[in-house]
């Protein structure tokens, strides 16, 4: 069997375990061939490829980003793919002698996992993302690594903060979903934790700012990007979309922060930490369950599950139908948020 492996979204820490994994258990055990794409569906539609046997994947687990690259390039122009675009498309994969694909992405690229298995063609998921945002697994690899740098961002502005009697507000990443800052405000024990699935008031944040100016001691906000103040109608964006035709958000947090001072008299300032929380090396705990879907994923390809992904389930690693994971965003309970809520004010 030849299969093909290819990275799509954005970059999540752990993708090279993954990649590692399938490869020790497809090639070394299985015997399969494996190829891997660069930069996503443009090596796949250009033709650059790399074959992906044990000695391209020595001691990558360690490493950040992805030794193929990844790009948010679609296979097709259409949404779902024209006829002739799914001929185009066959053509390709049997010009690189393909049997099937092994898909390493978010939400966007699994979407896009479930179309190919629509077609018949032989595909499996594996899940990353540091939004863990994907239904039918518990947890996607890329998203304690991110968490773990949120909460040492947490940490540090907490000190400069507390030394200024500063209010410090952090936005962390979270398009749809408030995850990172949910757990990383956990974590760093912020006083306000502000995300994309429970909109608050300015008025709220401020008097929760307030009380603990009140108390002797600074607050900490973190706010999902995709956060959104009561009333406002959509997240704050830079401007442009990205390769998959989305808002590019950002920048709540330098609009909180001068509402924050103006109604509270306290002086505020605002981190974005953007990219920071994608990149260098994916914590032990992330090595470990991309490792661990890049096997299960190999296996599931011998055993011809196609059409799903592999999902975590408590500490097992299960294969899912692509469908389950696709059809709604995994989006923060309101059990969840209450938790956080606790230590608002
Ligand atoms: O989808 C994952 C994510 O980390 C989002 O939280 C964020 O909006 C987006 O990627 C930003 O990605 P980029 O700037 O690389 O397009």
């Amino acid at each position: 069997m030849r299969l093909g492996v290819l990275c799509s979204g954005g970059d999540s820490p752990g993708m090279n375990a993954a990649i590692r994994g399938a490869v020790l258990r497809g090639v070394d055990v299985h015997g399969f061939e494996m190829v891997g794409f660069i930069d996503g569906w443009r090596g796949f539609v250009e033709g650059e490829a790399i074959p992906l046997d044990r000695p391209a994947v020595r001691g990558i687990s360690p490493l950040g980003g992805v030794i193929l690259g990844t790009s948010r390039v679609p296979p097709f122009e259409s949404r779902a793919g024209t006829p002739a675009e799914w001929a185009l498309f066959r053509e390709r994969m049997a010009r690189h002698g393909l049997d099937g694909f092994l898909l390493i992405g978010g939400n966007g690229t699994q979407t896009v996992s479930a179309l190919i298995a629509g077609q018949g063609i032989p595909v499996i998921g594996l899940p990353k993302t540091i939004d863990n945002d994907l239904s039918a697994t518990d947890y996607t690899f890329g998203f304690d690594t991110a968490v773990s740098i949120a909460a040492e961002a947490i940490d540090r502005l907490r000190t400069t903060g507390e030394s200024h009697r500063r209010c410090m507000v952090l936005e962390v990443m979270g398009r749809d979903v408030g995850w990172i800052a949910l757990h990383a405000g956990m974590a760093g024990g912020a006083q306000v934790t502000l995300i994309p699935e429970f909109p608050e008031t300015i008025e709220h944040v401020a008097e929760w700012v307030a009380s603990v100016r009140d108390r002797g001691r600074s607050s900490l906000v973190v706010v999902a990007e995709g956060f959104t103040l009561a009333g406002q109608d959509a997240p704050v964006t830079r401007g442009g979309v990205d390769g998959f035709g989305r808002a590019r958000l950002g920048g709540i947090a330098e609009v909180l922060a001068p509402l924050i001072e103006e109604r509270t008299g306290i002086e505020t300032r605002a981190t974005v930490l953007g990219h920071v929380q994608r990149g260098g090396s994916p914590t032990a705990f992330d090595r470990v369950l991309a490792t661990r879907t890049g096997i299960a994923a190999a296996d599931a390809a011998l055993a011809g599950q196609w059409g799903t992904m592999a999902a975590l389930r408590g500490d097992r690693i299960e294969m899912v139908p692509l469908a389950e994971a696709v059809n709604r965003l995994k989006t923060v309970p309101g059990e969840r948020y209450a938790e956080v809520r606790l230590n608002f004010g």
